[in-house]
């Protein structure tokens, strides 16, 4: 094949010279299928068996877990779901809610909140059960019960803040992520449960959420979030992909659960309507306006957008009548992707701006690149994704709505000791140093 002749090329000058040869036909599954396979590999080459997580940071890990169940939904092909239930349970943590001891330094509610959203992923399509453990609804309740005993009066009204600990930087902002995050937790589990204590869990964070102007409800911008100490008057202009999309993935998940209420349909509908007009360019590919522009998108911006595809595909999931409207942009997204997944030594390595120069690579590497990568060429298959199950509909996962209510005591920590900051600190600055060696071995 032609393009290997280049990659002898590449290795043996080293090169840095993108070699296209990885073309994707969105109407082709096997085209798909083979897409799928190779930016997966790409993205298993961060993946460290030995610790049961991916080298970066730690909430990265949970969200490459949730779009490898979204592979085996698309394609059940079960090859990489031995790893995916050794990750999720190696990291479930030692009280069953996602916040593992090791990570205790690092925790943010946002981290919390999108493994809890896998645990979530992993119950809607009866991913293994393991019986004799803790099911993963209870997982993803234990998540949402902790998270919401967070809910903080103290400034802005409510909300939650972004970090749990107060000797976090961070502690003093409350973030958009965070409380999107449990929005979805609960309108999923109002889905899932049909309990509606989670559906009124939402529609708090949701009005609270435009109250503050963390939604805006007449655009249905998204912003980044608030410090604290405004009382959140003035929120940051900063929009994300991700952000929106986890919002409005929360709102078809109630719209779907209220059996199609209007309410919920119209913020569905604006949400998506922003997200299209806002998050891809003119030739309906995907991109993040506020760091691909200047090319200063940092390591986790990188899988925001491959988060975005995943909410748009449940949302055409639980609202049929919007996929009409959405596939047209995953299919050119995914085709970009595909071109832009052309660099690094192994030729198909993805790069991160998709619109850039007809979709070569750009010469950015790294996990979130392959993530978004996999997310989006994988959501051209939606409509033979496996259904989304709730308990009546014959999901097994077992809800334990009491979940996480005993160990929430454990969160109310005392302000850090001085020893506790330089830890962290030393973690903090051990991990870039690792990265670092780790990104430059990756890459010679
Ligand atoms: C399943 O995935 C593996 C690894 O990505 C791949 O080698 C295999 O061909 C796939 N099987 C099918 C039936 O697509
Ligand atoms: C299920 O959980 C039990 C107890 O934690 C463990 O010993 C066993 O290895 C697990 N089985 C699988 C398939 O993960
Ligand atoms: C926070 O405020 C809301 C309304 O402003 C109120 O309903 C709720 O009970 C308060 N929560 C706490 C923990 O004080
Ligand atoms: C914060 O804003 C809320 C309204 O959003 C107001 O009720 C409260 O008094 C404000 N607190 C401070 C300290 O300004
Ligand atoms: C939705 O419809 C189902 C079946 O028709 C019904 O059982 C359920 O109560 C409805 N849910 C709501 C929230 O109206
Ligand atoms: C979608 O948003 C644009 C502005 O971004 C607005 O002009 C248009 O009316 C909206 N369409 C619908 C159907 O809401
Ligand atoms: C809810 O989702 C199911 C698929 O999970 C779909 O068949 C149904 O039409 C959806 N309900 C509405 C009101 O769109
Ligand atoms: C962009 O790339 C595609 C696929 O390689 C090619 O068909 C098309 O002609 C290119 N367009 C431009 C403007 O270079
Ligand atoms: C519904 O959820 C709430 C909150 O987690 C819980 O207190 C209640 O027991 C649940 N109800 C049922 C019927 O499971």
């Amino acid at each position: 094949m032609k393009c290997y002749d280049y990659i002898y090329i590449w290795v043996l000058f080293f090169l840095l010279k993108s070699v296209a040869c990885f073309n994707l036909d969105p109407n082709d599954k096997d085209s798909v299928y083979d897409g799928i396979d190779t930016v997966t590999k790409g993205m298993l080459n961060y993946y460290q068996p030995s610790s049961h997580d991916f080298t970066a940071y730690w909430w990265m890990t949970g969200s490459c877990l949730n779009g490898m169940l979204n592979t085996y939904s698309g394609t059940k092909n079960k090859t990489h779901m031995g790893l995916v239930v050794d990750s999720l349970l190696a990291n479930k943590g030692e009280n069953d809610d996602f916040a593992p001891d090791n990570e205790k330094f690092n925790l943010g509610n946002d981290d919390q909140g999108i493994w809890g959203l896998t645990g979530m992923s992993a119950a809607e399509i009866n991913i293994q059960d393991n019986q004799s453990d803790v099911s993963w609804a209870a997982i993803a309740q234990a998540v949402t019960n902790e998270m919401s005993a967070r809910w903080d009066n103290s400034s802005c009204n409510g909300g939650i803040r972004w970090q749990i600990y107060s000797f976090n930087q961070g502690y003093s902002y409350k973030n958009t992520i965070s409380n999107g995050a449990l929005f979805q937790l609960a309108s999923r589990l109002a889905r899932y449960t049909r309990n509606d204590t989670y559906a009124e869990l939402a529609r708090k964070v949701w009005d609270w959420s435009v109250s503050v102007n963390f939604v805006d409800a007449d655009s249905y911008a998204v912003y980044d979030g608030s410090k604290t100490e405004t009382n959140c008057s003035s929120v940051t202009n900063e929009q994300w992909s991700y952000t929106t999309g986890v919002y409005l993935a929360g709102t078809a998940f109630l719209y779907n659960y209220t059996n199609g209420t209007s309410e919920w349909k119209g913020h569905m509908d604006g949400l998506l309507n922003r997200t299209l007009n806002h998050y891809f360019n003119e030739d309906k590919i995907i991109y993040e306006p506020t760091c691909e522009t200047s090319n200063t998108c940092n390591y986790d911006q990188t899988g925001f957008k491959g988060m975005l595809a995943r909410y748009l595909s449940y949302t055409m999931q639980l609202a049929p009548y919007t996929a009409e409207t959405i596939m047209p942009y995953l299919h050119a997204s995914a085709k970009a992707a595909a071109l832009a997944c052309s660099g690094g030594y192994d030729g198909v390595t993805c790069g991160n701006r998709w619109t850039w120069n007809n979709g070569t690579w750009d010469k950015n590497y790294g996990l979130g690149e392959q993530l978004s990568a996999l997310e989006v060429i994988q959501s051209v298959l939606t409509p033979q994704y496996s259904p989304l199950l709730s308990l009546d509909t014959g999901a097994r996962s077992k809800s334990d709505p009491s979940a996480g209510q005993i160990t929430q005591v454990s969160y109310s920590v005392p302000a850090a000791t001085k020893s506790d900051k330089g830890w962290a600190g030393f973690l903090t600055a051990l991990f870039s140093f690792l990265f670092l060696l780790f990104s430059l071995w990756l890459f010679f």
